[in-house]
């Protein structure tokens, strides 16, 4: 490999001769590493020099700046009497989403938040409660837990949990949507990598996404979308998550699947099982938060559906056991198992199970993905 006639070899490495090279007369720089990756040293510093530099762009983009824009982007699409669904999950986007939306028409916003019963303990009010008082639209919350463990009955299939979890969303959603007179617009929280996802190389990544989540509902539901985070990735959201005054921790909540608890009870979901997993999973990342080592990217309780003989004072117990599952990561493609402290570990058992009844035994998942993957379904 050799760089063409005029241009300067400017890296390499001991595996490949031609890493980089420029050719600033034609105003061509080539790079065949990936300095956008977090551990490409001075990645961030080349990045900037060809954008400053090379491009001569002069780096004005702010957040402030951003969020004017989009406001005026939503108004003049949704003009002057549109009215906009929007389904809040409590996570980051969604709720940036809404935010941005409220920002630029206030009450015109109708925010719809359909709480499935599978979210962390108190992680539903915490979401009304950063809506209330901040924004001019009324956050609905439908609470709809019963209608979801109703139609999971009997279900233990993974897959099958997903489709009807999928499914009793969209009912409860189109329920609570057509009572917004006149709503023509539906906001979703896509974002940049989504995009990228959808135009064509990675359409099955697009398919898993919208699976898991509400996908087919802007089709059947006949409205036309606003999507003022699609040209953001993940790390910005964040950032406009606090410029916009959303409380920290919910800007910077660690990933939660759409399905919630639900795909981390193994077996059949039941309202007692849910008890028992929403208790202890509290209780493991209140522990690992104060652990002495770096934040993992998720960590959580997973229940499986054994149980096994145990003994507490001088009873015999028949309890289930229940699953640590920490990990780090750059974007859940790969994962690593997260080596908790053992004092941590300890703590966290002892409490499991002196708090939870139901639990006679902790253990800890040392899986790395692949092979696992970070959820148990
Ligand atoms: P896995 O378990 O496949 O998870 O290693 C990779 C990442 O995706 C999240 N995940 C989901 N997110 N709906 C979602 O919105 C889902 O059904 C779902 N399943 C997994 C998981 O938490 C991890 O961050």
């Amino acid at each position: 490999m050799t760089v063409p006639r005029g241009a300067r070899l400017t890296a390499h490495t001991d595996a490949t001769r031609v890493a980089a090279f420029e050719y600033p007369k034609k105003n061509i720089y080539a790079v065949q590493f990936h300095p956008e990756v977090s551990h490409t040293p001075w990645g961030i510093d080349l990045l900037r020099n060809f954008v400053k530099d090379a491009c001569q762009a002069s780096g004005d983009w702010t957040m402030g700046n951003f969020i004017e824009q989009s406001i005026e982007n939503i108004r003049l699409q949704v003009g002057e009497a549109g009215e906009v669904i929007c389904a809040v999950s409590g996570g980051v986007d969604s709720l940036c989403t809404a935010a941005i939306i409220d920002r630029a028409i206030g009450h015109r916003l109708h925010p719809i938040f359909v709480d499935h019963g599978f979210l962390r303990m108190d992680e539903g009010d915490k979401v009304v409660e950063a809506w209330k008082g901040h924004f001019k639209s009324r956050l609905v919350r439908v609470r709809a837990g019963k209608q979801f463990l109703d139609a999971l009955k009997g279900v233990s299939d993974p897959e099958r949990k997903r489709k009807i979890i999928g499914r009793e969303f969209i009912r409860v959603f189109e329920a609570e949507s057509r009572k917004v007179r006149d709503a023509a617009y539906l906001a979703q929280g896509t974002l940049y990598p989504d995009v990228i996802e959808s135009s064509g190389i990675g359409m099955h990544a697009h398919v898993i996404k919208s699976h898991h989540n509400v996908g087919g509902l802007p089709k059947r539901m006949k409205l036309s979308l606003v999507e003022p985070l699609r040209d953001l990735f993940k790390d910005e959201v964040r950032r406009l998550g606090l410029e916009l005054e959303l409380p920290r921790p919910m800007v910077y909540r660690q990933p939660f699947p759409g399905p919630g608890l639900a795909i981390r009870i193994i077996g059949e979901i039941t309202a007692e099982r849910l008890r028992i997993l929403r208790q202890a999973d509290r209780i493991v990342r209140d522990e690992i938060e104060m652990a002495e080592m770096e934040r993992p990217w998720q960590y959580f309780a997973v229940l499986p559906a054994v149980k096994s003989v145990g003994v507490m004072g001088d009873q015999r117990t028949y309890g289930y056991p229940l699953v640590i599952r920490a990990v780090s990561s750059e974007d859940a493609m790969t994962a690593d198992w997260s080596k908790i402290p053992y004092k941590n570990l300890e703590k966290i058992s002892s409490r499991v199970i002196g708090e939870v009844p139901g639990i006679n035994r902790v253990c800890l998942d040392i899986t790395s993905k692949p092979p696992g993957t970070i959820e148990w379904e």
